[in-house]
């Protein structure tokens, strides 16, 4: 028997489109499953500044096949010389809905990011003034801080004290991946929020580690333990409102992922929607996945619901997605949940 679930249109609250060739590709991919989705700027040289945003803007518009009305949602790139001014002209805009926190040195393209957090404290107090969202990728670099403790480190010595600085700013702690995240977010009041990627809600470090090395895996933040993994997946799947989806979903060709030094980051915007509803049902929850797609996001982004909807369906033989896809600059491998994927989009 097909089952079948109608939800508000999903947008996807954090998602890297590349530039060139490779946007041209993935950006008509998001844009069949998503209405809108908040752009990471970490290209090279990185999205500063609101001409910077503008542009890459008319990019993305112009990669859009000519019906699918895609939002997308620009940001900025927080550098220690990121002006208050810039913001807020940014922000005033309209186009530009949020500022990126990319510790230097902690993920791909992160060299421009912030190593004195003392120096942005005035940008951030301006964005508590705008109301305006600072993304943040929540994980120290340091090289004497263990990969799988990053996050919990990043967030009792950086997010907390700059928290404490700046209490009225509104934060999203991006792509969480440990309960301590999970747990400092829901002690956290109404200010902070969380994405969570579709494959932290799946793998753990052993789909990584275990029985071979599997690039295709490899993301950052790192999957930690099942334990967390359990953690994110009652988060999501709870409906709590500080919750919601932002894919990461992050190509990278092959070539630079099967490498002797492969790059962090995992394909998902192809069959994200498939593997939420396969995740959600299973933890007999799929009444909520429409609050962690679709409403919790908007709502904390002070943006209107989407009113399209999408619609999902489960049948035992549904049309295989492919595994792969191809773009002029080389392969890139999509993001296989291991197991069968019953849920698609109608
Ligand atoms: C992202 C990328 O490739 O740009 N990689 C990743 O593993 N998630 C950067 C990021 O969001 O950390
Ligand atoms: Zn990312």
């Amino acid at each position: 028997m097909t089952k079948r679930l109608e939800i508000l249109m999903p947008d996807d609250w954090h998602l890297h489109l590349r530039d060139g060739e490779m946007l041209k590709v993935v950006t008509p991919i998001s844009a069949r499953y998503f209405a809108r989705a908040i752009i990471m700027p970490n290209l090279v040289p990185p999205v500063t500044t609101l001409r910077d945003a503008e542009a890459y803007r008319q990019r993305i518009l112009a990669a859009l096949p000519a019906q699918p009305d895609f939002q997308p949602l620009m940001t900025l790139y927080l550098t220690e010389d990121t002006k208050a001014q810039e913001v807020e002209k940014a922000h005033l805009s309209g186009i530009v809905k949020a500022v990126k926190l990319y510790p230097a040195g902690a993920t791909t393209n992160s060299q421009s990011g912030v190593r004195d957090f003392d120096k942005i404290i005035p940008v951030l107090e301006k964005m508590a003034e705008l109301e305006m969202p600072l993304c943040v990728h929540g994980e120290v670099s340091d090289h004497d801080v263990d990969i799988f403790d990053r996050e919990a480190v990043f967030i009792e010595q950086v997010l907390e004290p700059l928290r404490v600085q700046v209490p009225m700013l509104k934060v999203v702690l991006e792509h969480v991946t440990t309960a301590d995240g999970i747990d400092y977010i829901r002690r956290g009041g109404d200010n902070i929020a969380g994405t969570i990627t579709t494959h932290h809600l799946i793998i753990n470090r052993n789909h990584i580690l275990a029985g071979g090395i599997r690039p295709h895996y490899y993301c950052l933040p790192v999957a930690k333990r099942e334990r967390h993994r359990l953690a994110l997946v009652q988060a999501a799947t709870s409906g709590e409102k500080q919750f919601f989806l932002g894919t990461d979903s992050a190509p990278h060709i092959d070539a630079a992922k099967l490498s002797p030094c492969g790059c962090a980051g995992i394909f998902t915007a192809l069959n994200t929607m498939g593997c939420l509803a396969h995740v959600f049902e299973e933890a007999d929850a799929l009444p909520n996945l429409e609050y962690f797609t679709s409403r919790n996001g908007p709502n904390f982004y002070n943006l209107p619901l989407n009113s399209r909807t999408i619609v999902l369906e489960k049948s035992e033989n549904p049309l295989a997605l492919p595994a792969t896809i191809k773009t002029p600059i080389g392969q890139v491998t999509v993001f296989d949940p291991g197991f069968n994927q019953h849920w698609y989009v109608a």
